[in-house]
């Protein structure tokens, strides 16, 4: 069966589907996306992210393309029509398509809205099974990254880079030294005197829907606050949270074991508790 995709107000098989070259989002990376898990047909933390995509719309001026109702109706569609229960739902919204000039089109366009969906595995059992490894470099990127832009150059570069050191994840750290966030995740880190931490929301880095949904239901103590490459190197605990890697300890960094070079007991704790809640869902 072809893959569906639901591009501004059609669904197409997914080698059928395509957007206008001059759409803006091809020529200026101008708009925004959102990626999302769902389980057996539940999108997880799906307010969490519509509310994200929102706030990111109106941070880059652009009127939504329809109302969060009517969106979920639409990834429902999309999921249904691709026959996937547990996967991904990708949408991306851009300012549409226009003659290239940078400034905003007037009168603007009508956005362009692409909802994609991807099978994907159920969530892990056990967390031994879900390690991963990271390597640190210098954030690069603009000055609002609490924005899901799709001008993801300095991301993408970043995870090449981890891969060709034979890692998964880039952690980045700004011009203090402190950790932001991973190249496509959030960082926590349990540091050397067991306080777990992991850097407070500021433009640096992107709230994450994972990050939020688990703050609030944390039976531990957190602290929201910046920390160090050094404290990064001396922590007893990494992990990152994602919507596609819920928490995902970090065992080895740079090429060396992070603790023990085990998953640590409290992203443990965290991954359990994430797992039973997408599964209650
Ligand atoms: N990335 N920070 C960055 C830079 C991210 O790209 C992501 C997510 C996160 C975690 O956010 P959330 O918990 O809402 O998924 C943090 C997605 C998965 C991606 O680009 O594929």
């Amino acid at each position: 069966m072809a893959s569906i995709a639901y591009v501004n107000g059609a669904y197409h098989p997914l080698r059928d589907a395509s957007v206008n070259i001059e759409d803006r989002g091809y020529q200026f990376g101008d708009g925004i996306y959102e990626v999302l898990y769902t389980y057996r047909g539940a999108p997880v933390d799906a307010e969490l992210h519509l509310n994200r995509l929102t706030r990111n719309l109106q941070a880059i001026e652009l009127p939504s393309p329809m109302s969060t109702a009517a969106l979920l109706t639409v990834i429902r569609q999309v999921l249904r029509l691709n026959r996937i229960s547990t996967g991904l739902v990708y949408i991306q919204v851009t300012r549409g398509v226009a003659q290239r000039d940078h400034p905003f089109p007037a009168p603007p366009p009508r956005p362009s809205l692409v909802i994609t969906a991807r099978r994907k595995a159920e969530p892990p059992d056990d967390i031994s099974t879900w390690t991963t490894t990271a390597i640190t470099l210098p954030d690069e990127r603009w000055g609002s990254c609490d924005i899901k832009s799709i001008n993801l150059l300095p991301n993408v570069l970043a995870r090449q880079a981890a891969k060709r050191a034979g890692a998964y994840e880039a952690i980045l750290y700004d011009k203090q030294d402190n950790v932001t966030e991973g190249a496509a995740s959030s960082v926590w880190i349990v540091n050397r005197d067991g306080v777990l931490l992991t850097r407070a929301l500021d433009r640096h880095i992107l709230p994450g829907c994972t990050r939020a949904a688990l703050i609030e239901t944390l039976t531990v103590p957190i602290l929201e606050a910046s920390f160090s490459l050094d404290d990064l190197r001396a922590a007893r605990e990494i992990f990152l949270t994602s919507a596609t890697s819920f928490v995902k300890p970090v065992t080895r960094l740079d090429g060396a074991p992070v603790g023990n070079g085990a998953p640590g007991m409290v992203a443990t704790a965290l991954f359990e508790q994430y797992i039973r809640r997408i599964k209650a869902l």
